[in-house]
């Protein structure tokens, strides 16, 4: 079963369809206004409520579809809850991704077209490596994380558990990104980033301090 049924869950779809991963049996998702519609043909059951339901009817597996732009808290909690109930996380790649056979990719993360994840890379669990990233070598990646599409992380970079790091941004070799960290869309990271500080621009500058969740 997918966890979230917009934008991001239908790439999710074609990527778990296109690599043979499994065929999605239901989608859940707390929006009521999408209870009944279907996604690339997989329906919207309701919400989270249902979630043992589904898995009565034989679903063992999940993954969340819920992308993001900078807060990782709901993902977080969508993925605790799964787990919760004994589901078992999926990981999935699309084809077009390039994946080191010595990097390690943690249960429930997906790689998206074109990303590439090199020799030595370490990618937790529930980590979004979206359309075109890049994780250069010896980079660690933590739990929840989402690294946009066409963000690049040089080598040895490490980003924190649920850090958002944004479209088409670039991060210096040996970077710290703290937990919960937000780097805006198109930024140079060139300097460590303190847990929930939000940067953007080039060099990158910190925007402000958000708690989210
Ligand atoms: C950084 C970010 C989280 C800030 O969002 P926000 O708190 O809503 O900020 P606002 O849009 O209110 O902008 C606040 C200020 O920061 C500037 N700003 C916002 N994002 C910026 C960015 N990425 N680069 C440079 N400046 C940025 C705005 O121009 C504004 O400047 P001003 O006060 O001088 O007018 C958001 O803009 C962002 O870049 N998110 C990442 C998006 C992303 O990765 N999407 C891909 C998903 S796959």
């Amino acid at each position: 079963m997918i966890l979230g049924g917009g934008g991001h869950a239908r790439v999710l779809i074609d990527v778990l369809r296109v690599s043979g991963t499994a065929e999605p049996w239901a989608i859940l998702d707390s929006d009521s206004l999408l209870w009944g519609s279907d996604v690339l043909g997989v329906r919207v059951r309701g919400g989270d409520d249902l979630l043992q339901a589904i898995a009565d009817e034989g679903a063992s597996a999940f993954v969340i579809g819920v992308g993001g732009t900078g807060d990782n808290t709901p993902r977080r909690r969508l993925f605790e809850l799964a787990l919760s109930f004994r589901l078992v996380p999926l990981t999935a790649r699309h084809p077009s991704a390039t994946c080191s056979a010595y990097c390690e990719i943690g249960a429930g993360s997906v790689v998206f077209p074109g990303a590439i994840v090199n020799a030595g890379a370490v990618i937790g669990r529930n980590v979004i490596i979206n359309t075109g990233a890049i994780v250069e070598h010896d980079c660690v990646v933590g739990d929840h994380a989402h690294i946009a599409t066409g963000a690049r992380l040089a080598s040895t970079v490490r980003v924190g558990a649920a850090a958002h790091v944004g479209a088409g941004s670039t991060i210096r070799q040996c970077i710290t990104i703290g937990e919960a960290a937000i780097v805006g869309a198109g930024a140079a990271v060139v300097s460590n980033v303190e847990p929930h500080a939000v940067v953007v621009g080039v060099p990158a500058r910190t925007l402000g301090v958000r708690r989210n969740g």
